[in-house]
């Protein structure tokens, strides 16, 4: 399945798989191998959470590469199934491609949808919903959970992992990017920041108007029962970018502009770019940064 970066005419994907594929890396291998690891971490909980059987159909919702469904080949028999959704059909076609070089196009199924409408799914016909990062860009989560709570059949379980962005924007400093500190480019930072959409309405923005609660408050209010979650919180004091290149060409979200796209708009001058620059990279290069991240679990079952 990986590595992700083989696909030519990356410039011609939807924002989604280009995300996917580069722009979550930096254009650099060591950070792809390590966001690769802790991934496959996250994934293996899902999966732990949410008790697959030899028999059953799992629903992958907001899939990507696949790399959370795809993980529950290895739980499946002969008659298990898994349904691979995204709205991104350029992320479908990229995992098609994966099902055929694994010669599983017998177990995995592919389909187009969006989570908040799953009416291409009958009710009670689904094993297991397993999801990741996916509830964040979808601005009406109670339309999903109810969504999963239809197709789901009695006996059925959910278990997604969910970022929660909110956590790092109560915490960080103000006038700080990525985790590093912005207030020395004086004037400039306030520019850096609007560039990324800064300030952000915490309670309007999709992604940063939920937490690990209101998932939980979401589950428990749909119908579930046995509705459980684990937040983790993090501060690490230093920067995930080995070199200044994988800084500049990192985007954190697919959402999101790279640094090197917000230095190129025209409300820099050549001489803010310069005085980014000089200070920035040595700061990059040393690590030197104050990183708040934060993720939930969130698995329940209907009973
Ligand atoms: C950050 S990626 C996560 C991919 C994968 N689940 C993983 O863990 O790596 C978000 C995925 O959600 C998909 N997505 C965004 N909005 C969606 C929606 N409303 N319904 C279904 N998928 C959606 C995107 O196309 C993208 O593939």
């Amino acid at each position: 399945m990986y590595p992700l970066t083989d696909m030519d005419n990356l410039s011609e994907v939807d924002k989604w798989l280009a995300w996917l594929l580069d722009r979550r890396f930096g254009g650099n291998a060591e950070l792809m191998k390590n966001s690769l690891q802790s991934l496959i971490h996250t994934r293996d909980v899902i999966l732990h959470n949410v008790q697959v059987q030899p028999d059953n159909i799992v629903l992958d919702i907001g899939t990507g590469d696949g790399i959370i469904g795809l993980g529950a080949l290895s739980f499946l028999g002969e008659q298990g199934r898994i349904i691979l959704s995204d709205i991104s059909e350029d992320a479908l076609s990229y995992c098609a491609q994966t099902v055929t070089d694994l010669k599983e196009e017998q177990r995995v199924r592919l389909l187009q949808a969006s989570c908040d409408d799953l009416s291409a799914i009958k009710d009670n016909s689904i094993d297991c919903i397993v999801g990741r990062a996916v509830l964040i860009y979808v601005e009406d989560k109670k339309a999903c959970f109810r969504e999963f709570y239809r197709v789901l059949k009695p006996g059925g379980r959910l278990s997604i992992n969910e970022p929660i962005n909110r956590f790092s924007q109560i915490h960080k400093s103000p006038l700080s990017l990525l985790g590093f500190d912005l207030r020395p480019l004086g004037d400039i930072a306030n520019k850096i920041l609007s560039a990324y959409g800064y300030p952000f309405d915490l309670s309007v923005d999709p992604m940063l108007n939920f937490d690990e609660r209101s998932l939980f408050d979401l589950a428990t209010q749909t119908g579930f029962t046995q509705v459980h979650y684990q937040f983790n919180g993090h501060l690490v004091p230093q920067s995930v970018f080995p070199t200044w290149e994988t800084f500049l060409q990192y985007a954190p979200n697919p959402n999101s502009p790279t640094f090197e796209e917000v230095l190129a708009k025209a409300t820099f001058t050549d001489e803010e770019r310069s005085q980014v620059i000089s200070y920035l990279q040595p700061v990059v290069e040393r690590g030197e940064a104050k990183r708040y991240s934060a993720d939930t679990y969130v698995w329940a079952m209907k009973e």
